[in-house]
């Protein structure tokens, strides 16, 4: 039986399976097999790109009859509640069954269901011989209405790097200052800010500074914003998140890149870099260590891999 008090339910896409790996071991101190885990530590599922579901466990058991006998011990009124049955891997309950055990279940819970607006949704799964009943709690997606932002740019980063980014950051940690060095039109900043972390962004290029004070503005975000060459910042920041100037839209020369990175170790304990170059040369130069490595593939038109530096100084 699972000794853990919540169970996390997980999607990716192919293109973005390290990243996820990465973001796994960094906010859950674990590694990610299949598409669910059980952990100990809580977070909400609309801060990552990937969490699609989180189950609050409160009762477990191998008797199913002893399940239900423990849910009715509870005595749950709940006006508009809703009851899933999750199916996880391993789980091979047919359709009938499974909405038998829903139908025991419902009319244990007392108020009346409400499928399509619930106040509160409950979970039963099973694994292992083991029932499992919660509390479910989905991502309800509300970030993705970051891809309406009024500014965009073709190579920006995607929501679900962005968002991971900033987990990779922080660990997941909102106490922690973030610095978004290169911010472009703000995407990182935006997922920072839906997360409720304190995220600052700094663009040398002045289009890309105002595009990233509107972006923020129409969500009504509040973020401190530098129209300045990363090196004549001189906060102290956690982490920083540097998406590298690439040759595709923005001029960029080693010469360039070198002084971002170097400026960046001067602000920031821990460097988060996305590069399309292989930029370990310049990672050792300046005293920093690597301390884990992702690649995320861009799927589109411009197809192309962006390298994820994880470095400490
Ligand atoms: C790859 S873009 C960042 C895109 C951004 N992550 C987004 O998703 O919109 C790199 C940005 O770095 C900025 N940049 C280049 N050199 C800089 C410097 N020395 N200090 C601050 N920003 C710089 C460029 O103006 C450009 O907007």
């Amino acid at each position: 039986m699972q000794s853990e008090q919540f169970l996390y339910l997980i999607k990716y896409n192919s293109n973005e399976t390290q990243l996820c790996r990465l973001e796994t071991k960094l906010l859950f101190n674990q590694e990610l097999e299949g598409n669910h885990f059980f952990s100990d530590i809580e977070f909400e599922p609309d801060h990552s790109a990937f969490i699609k579901k989180r189950v609050e466990i409160l009762i477990a058991s191998s008797d199913y009859d002893e399940l239900l006998l423990l849910i009715k011990s509870k005595k749950i009124h709940v006006e508009g509640f809703k009851l899933e049955y999750i199916k996880l891997k391993g789980d091979d309950i047919e359709y009938r069954p499974r909405l038998d055990k829903l139908r025991d279940i419902g009319y244990i819970i007392s108020g009346e269901p409400d499928y399509y607006h619930p106040t509160i949704t409950y979970a039963l799964f099973y694994q292992s011989g083991v029932y499992y009943f919660g509390k479910s709690v989905r991502d309800d997606a509300e970030w993705q209405q970051h891809n309406n932002k009024p500014c965009s740019f073709s190579n920006s980063l995607s929501m679900n790097t962005a968002k991971t980014l900033v987990n990779i950051a922080s660990f997941g940690d909102k106490s922690k200052r973030l610095i978004d060095t290169c911010c472009g039109v703000g995407t990182v900043m935006l997922e920072g800010c839906y997360g409720g972390y304190t995220i600052e962004g700094c663009d040398i290029n002045i289009k890309s500074y105002h595009h990233t004070l509107k972006n923020l503005d129409h969500y009504g975000y509040k973020a401190e914003v530098y129209h300045s060459d990363i090196k004549d910042l001189d906060q102290q920041y956690d982490a920083a998140i540097i998406d590298l100037p690439y040759n595709l839209y923005s001029a960029s020369t080693d010469e360039i890149m070198e002084n971002i990175i170097a400026s960046a170790s001067k602000i920031a304990k821990r460097l988060v870099i996305v590069s399309i170059a292989d930029i370990k040369e310049v990672i050792d130069k300046y005293g920093l260590k690597l301390v884990d490595f992702s690649t995320v593939d861009k799927v589109g038109k411009v197809k192309f891999t962006r390298n994820v530096w994880v470095c400490e100084k």
